[in-house]
């Protein structure tokens, strides 16, 4: 594994100007600290409503659920996704509507349930019979939409084991629902986090249109159809651009849905906020055990590092040093790993580094908008990275 080293000769062209290297270099601040560009996040969310037209994103908030990127969002005309009642409540901090949020988890608390209806809040996924008669008794009358199992072998953190159901058992589920007097309102599914087969939208869409046959013939048409979340953001190696994905989509629903339902919807997470964040760290430490050089850093793991701990192979994050006239100087290879007394907080192996990198030199590691501040604690009473935000606002510019 060998994450790319940027140097501000070698940024690639879209990264975001704000977080370019010379410019962070100025910020006077103690590390770790995560700097998020709020026009990124805005500029993403854009993109991807011009490149899948006539989808609206619900914005997955577990990915980074910053009042600042919400408002940013919000302002913008997002929906929003949510897995508990307590990310609804950090949404209505944030002014949005609960009758404008998915409640996208298929397995709920009941009590979260209750209070999610009770506060307007009135679409919830499902995938199984105990979970539909939870929301017929808590939310009486809601509209419930089922998540499909998908084929997500092409992505880098895979859902589908943990949730989703057949197409037949899917009909059966929709059916039951009726009858329990819910609404059968939609379908949603989730390729997987940074899916990088945009055949797998394709295939989903399919599984999709059957299941859209099968109830259409029982006199039941959807208003949703929900591509989850999944697109990938850019890190080290190429992925599909947003464009890519968004042609296949659009030529996917043309060509296989049997009607176009009301609502097209996606729930993208990581697309829309990985790219917008910096994550800084100092050198705290520099060590040699047997043949191997470690690094030991004031993050790790257990401050927003967890993707690296979730990969079989690591997980690659551009990366950068503060070090002087870093492209002049040899690379060495370096084990990186966290301040705390655990060995479980080791971030990456074998990644090329300035030889010369050393106590109280700093790290910079790019594209760490998603699923790191989300994931932080103070373990070990180390702090996790205090936010910081540049660019955009929440007017969403
Ligand atoms: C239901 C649901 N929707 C959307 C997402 C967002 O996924 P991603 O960040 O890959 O876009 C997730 C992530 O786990 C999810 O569980």
């Amino acid at each position: 594994m060998t994450p790319a080293l940027l140097t501000p000769a070698r940024v690639p062209a879209h990264w975001p100007s704000a977080l370019a290297p010379d410019v962070l270099e100025v910020i006077d601040m103690p590390t770790p600290y995560l700097v998020t560009d709020l026009g990124t996040v805005a500029a993403r969310h854009e993109e991807f409503e011009r490149e899948l037209p006539g989808v609206r994103a619900y914005y997955a908030m577990k990915s980074n659920p910053a009042q600042e990127v919400l408002a940013t969002l919000a302002a913008r005309g997002s929906g929003f996704e949510i897995a508990s009642l307590g990310e609804l409540r950090m949404l209505e901090r944030a002014g949005v509507d609960p009758a404008d949020v998915l409640y996208s988890n298929p397995v709920k608390p009941p009590a979260h349930v209750a209070e999610a209806y009770r506060a307007g809040l009135w679409r919830f996924s499902f995938d199984s019979p105990g979970e539909l008669a939870k929301i017929a008794e808590l939310a009486p009358g809601a509209a419930v939409y089922v998540r499909l199992r998908v084929d997500d072998e092409a992505s880098v953190f895979p859902l589908s084991r943990k949730f989703g159901t057949s197409v037949g058992e899917a009909y059966d589920l929709l059916t039951l629902a009726e009858r329990l007097g819910l609404r059968a309102y939609g379908i949603t599914f989730h390729v997987g986090s940074q899916c990088a087969n945009p055949l797998a939208w394709r295939q989903a869409i399919a599984d999709s249109a059957r299941l859209m046959n099968l109830l259409r013939a029982d006199g039941i048409e959807l208003r949703m159809l929900n591509l989850g979340g999944g697109f990938p953001a850019r890190y080290v190696n190429g992925v599909p651009s947003i464009e890519t994905i968004g042609a296949v989509v659009t030529a996917a629903q043309d060509e296989l849905l049997p009607y176009r339902p009301e609502l097209l919807a996606a729930e993208p997470g990581r697309y829309l906020v990985a790219e917008s964040a910096v994550l800084a760290t100092t050198v705290i430490g520099r060590e040699r055990r047997d043949d191997e050089n470690w690094l030991f850093v004031d993050v790790s793991a257990y401050h927003g590092l967890m993707e690296t701990l979730q990969t079989a192979n690591g997980w690659e994050y551009p990366l950068w040093t503060s070090v002087r006239h870093a492209a002049e100087i040899p690379g060495m290879r370096f084990t990186v790993t966290g301040p705390s007394c655990d060995s479980s907080d080791t971030v990456f192996t074998g990644v090329t580094l300035p030889a010369t990198i050393d106590v109280g030199d700093i790290l910079y590691i790019g594209s760490a908008g998603a699923y790191t501040l989300s994931y932080a604690s103070a373990f070990n009473g180390f702090p996790p990275p205090t936010p910081l935000f540049v660019g955009g606002g929440a007017d969403g510019r």
